[in-house]
């Protein structure tokens, strides 16, 4: 089955984020009307390599690049106006053209304010050091929780109500002023009038891009055109079903509810995995290589943090994981990204199962106490030693590259539809047929 006829997809990583989503969807793109992020925020980062220019995108979908396409950040995101602005224009001083007839904005999105950033930085400098979660100090915490709190959450659509918008954040600023005095001794305080001030003159600046995201969305797939779901970070940092507390704030897995459209919108879901596994921050990682094997890997992968440049742990592929995402998010397909790292390597393990105490699991475990004891339980394959960022076609790959491949393919029991073989476009092979 080729692109065209996958229908409405879903792009979203099986892995703890960084899977190279940015570049799946760069390239699936063409075929796409349009963009849609639906989680996350600016704690997100989409490396889109084109012609050797690099373009780290975080709030703004990965859509943006390409001519003719429209992009929407949907209503399960939450938007940091002054880093959405500013991304917009680094991307408009390189020539990206950014205007509300490309990029639009949910009217429902939860804004991220100076309180957020702050609770964000302070909460993980005052947590004992086994309860850091290593956040990217971007404010999404504290904005996803005083989303669900409901009393103290202010939404993009409020930007355009001065009066309203000055009352909301007085209140709040008492609030979160007496907060983290009491709590954190705290003596800085928010000045609710400079933020009211500063707030409305983002209202201003994004005001074309603003708009009813749902009816927007579901116009357009009832009008025919081809809608591409864009997950930010993965499945095992889903705040329901990832390894929490060492999550996300967001449901990076459901794009239906972050977006505002039926689950059945999408035909397709196609689940991203790195041919190793990577984390930032805290949390379990059964497989992580702390020596030589880890080097290597973040070496040769580039594996620095998108958003915060933070070496990236770097491990062993974990079936376990992927599979329990896999199971998840229910791909259809999958893209195998970053073979080209492994290239060199005598042998490759992966992780099938968990020894915990005195039991041998292959399912993934609830707590991260379990998962911080567990020890993986490794098959070996043969590595390869050529290059292969020049293949193009899946049958001319070395041998043991397909038997990775195939491995990986059938723990997940989805076929394999992308490889990425280097970060360029074209560093890529399809298998059309899958
Ligand atoms: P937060 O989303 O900033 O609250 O961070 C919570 C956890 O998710 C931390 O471990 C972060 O490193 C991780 N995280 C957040 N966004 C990304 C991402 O885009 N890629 C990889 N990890 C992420």
């Amino acid at each position: 089955m080729r692109h065209k006829d996958l229908g409405n997809t879903c792009v979203l990583g099986l892995q703890w984020g960084d899977e190279g989503k940015g570049k799946v969807v760069d390239l699936l793109v063409e075929h796409f009307d349009v963009v849609a992020r639906y989680a996350g925020g600016a704690n997100a980062g989409h490396t889109v390599v084109i012609d050797s220019d690099r373009f780290a995108l975080h709030q703004v979908p990965s859509g943006v690049l390409r001519e003719g396409v429209m992009n929407i950040i949907a209503s399960g995101a939450v938007i940091d106006p002054a880093a959405l602005l500013g991304e917009i224009e680094s991307l408009r001083q390189r020539g990206v053209r950014l205007d509300g007839d490309n990029l639009r904005i949910s009217d429902r999105a939860h804004l991220v304010f100076p309180w957020h950033r702050r609770e964000d930085v302070i909460a993980e400098g005052a947590a004992r050091a086994g309860d850091k979660i290593g956040t990217t100090a971007r404010g999404i915490g504290p904005c996803y929780a005083d989303k669900a709190g409901r009393r103290w959450g202010i939404r993009v659509c409020e930007l355009c109500r001065p009066a309203g918008l000055r009352e909301r954040i007085l209140a709040t600023c008492a609030y979160k002023n007496a907060l983290f005095r009491a709590v954190y001794e705290c003596r800085e305080t928010f000045d609710a009038n400079a933020i009211t001030a500063e707030y409305l003159a983002f209202g201003e600046q994004l005001r074309p891009f603003m708009c009813d995201a749902t009816a927007v969305l579901n116009g357009l797939i009832r009008q025919g055109k081809r809608v591409l779901f864009e997950g930010a970070q993965g499945a095992l940092l889903d705040v329901d079903h990832g390894t929490y507390p060492f999550v996300t704030s967001s449901s990076t897995t459901n794009f239906a509810a972050g977006a505002g459209v039926p689950a059945s919108a999408a035909n397709s879901i196609l689940g991203v995995a790195k041919a190793y596994t990577t984390r930032v921050g805290r949390g379990p990682f059964p497989t992580e290589q702390a020596g030589e094997v880890g080097d290597i890997i973040r070496e040769r992968g580039g594996e620095y943090g998108t958003t915060t440049g933070r070496p990236r742990r770097c491990g062993w592929f974990d079936a376990v994981a992927t599979a329990y995402a896999a199971r998840v998010c229910g791909p259809t397909h999958l893209a195998i990204m970053h073979l080209d790292t492994l290239s060199g390597m005598r042998e490759l393990r992966v992780c099938v199962g968990y020894r915990i105490g005195k039991k041998i699991v292959n399912d993934f475990p609830a707590d991260v106490y379990s998962l911080e004891e567990a020890e993986p339980v490794y098959e070996t394959l043969p590595g390869w030693s050529g290059e292969i960022g020049d293949c193009r076609e899946f049958s001319k790959l070395p041998d043991e590259v397909r038997r990775y491949v195939e491995f990986i393919s059938a723990r997940l029991e989805t076929p394999v539809r992308i490889i990425s073989v280097g970060p360029a476009r074209d560093q890529t092979i399809i298998l059309e047929d899958n």
